[in-house]
């Protein structure tokens, strides 16, 4: 029988330069899926009547973005055990219930194996951002069984509010607010998207930290100001791509079912991003 035709998409606040529909239609065809990925630009006033109007129009799911991950975790009648643990969503299904997954921390875990040959167990890990992106990483490598994490963010009360939510999601898991010795320096800070960008820590804190490996979140540009850093420090250093990726592909076969074809996913991401 032919499958039907279907559409899903991203729903975010810019959405201007988002990669994913170049990634996800590269995916439909190669598949020779009958699907289409779309993207939607919703302010944040907008997002439950635009989630509404896509789930009426027949959408059967789309990627949430920046700025409504949080809000997202609210509007959906069934969240997945780590979008509840996470607390944001950035994958819905509009099935009956609606239902919300959060991919980012499992797309993280994937990139660190991938690019750093980095398994979280046992391991000392500090991140530096603790908005959205840091919660989520924070939690899925706490998860994954990291022994100790070092939560650093500018504002300190956020850093404070995620050390006790990661107490409560993994009581075994140490966690600290200051700088000290880690296996891995994760940036998920958006400092390093302009080139006039600082770096979120000093040079004193990262002697202190040392790390072997670090990932910045960011890929686009390919190589940050901050990875030259770490590079110059001896470090081992990858970008946001494979991340972003793998999110993705999560994300592509919670709505269809089928294994992702990652490496056309992969050859697209990087033309679309880097030319
Ligand atoms: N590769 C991927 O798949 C992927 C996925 C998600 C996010 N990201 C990237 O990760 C980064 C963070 O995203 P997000 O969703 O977590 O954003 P967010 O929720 O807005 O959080 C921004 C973070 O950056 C910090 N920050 C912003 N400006 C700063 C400054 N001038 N000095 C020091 N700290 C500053 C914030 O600290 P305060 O709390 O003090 O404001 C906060 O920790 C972005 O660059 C995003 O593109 C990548």
């Amino acid at each position: 029988m032919k499958e039907a035709k279907k559409t899903v998409g991203i729903v975010g606040h810019p959405i201007k330069h988002t990669a994913s529909p170049a990634m996800h239609n590269a995916a439909f065809r190669h598949l020779k899926m009958p699907w289409s990925y779309t993207a939607w630009d919703v302010p944040p006033a907008r997002l439950k009547s635009a989630l509404e109007r896509l789930r009426k129009s027949g959408v059967a799911g789309v990627n949430v973005t920046v700025p409504h991950k949080t809000r997202a975790a609210g509007y959906v009648k069934k969240l997945d055990p780590a979008a509840r643990k996470i607390g944001a969503v950035n994958t819905i299904v509009f099935s009956n219930p609606t239902r919300g997954f959060n991919t980012d921390g499992h797309g993280l875990v994937r990139a660190l194996g991938r690019e750093l040959r980095f398994q979280p167990r046992g391991k000392t890990i500090a991140i530096a951002g603790c908005g959205g992106a840091g919660q989520a990483a924070a939690a899925a490598l706490a998860l994954a069984g990291a022994r100790k994490l070092i939560l650093l963010n500018r504002t300190t009360s956020r850093a404070r509010a995620l050390s006790h939510r990661i107490r409560s999601l993994r009581p075994k898991a140490a966690v600290s607010l200051k700088p000290e010795k880690c296996h891995l320096l994760i940036n998920a800070t958006s400092l390093g998207l302009r080139k006039s960008d600082p770096l979120p820590l000093s040079l004193q804190e990262l002697r202190v930290l040392q790390p072997a490996l670090f990932m910045d979140m960011i890929y686009r540009p390919a190589t940050t100001a901050f990875m030259k850093t770490m590079k110059k420090q001896g470090a081992r250093t990858a970008n946001g791509l494979e991340m972003l990726l793998q999110q993705g592909a999560r994300a592509f076969e919670i709505w269809t079912g089928r294994k992702a074809p990652l490496e056309v996913m992969r050859r697209t991401l990087k033309k679309e991003i880097y030319g």
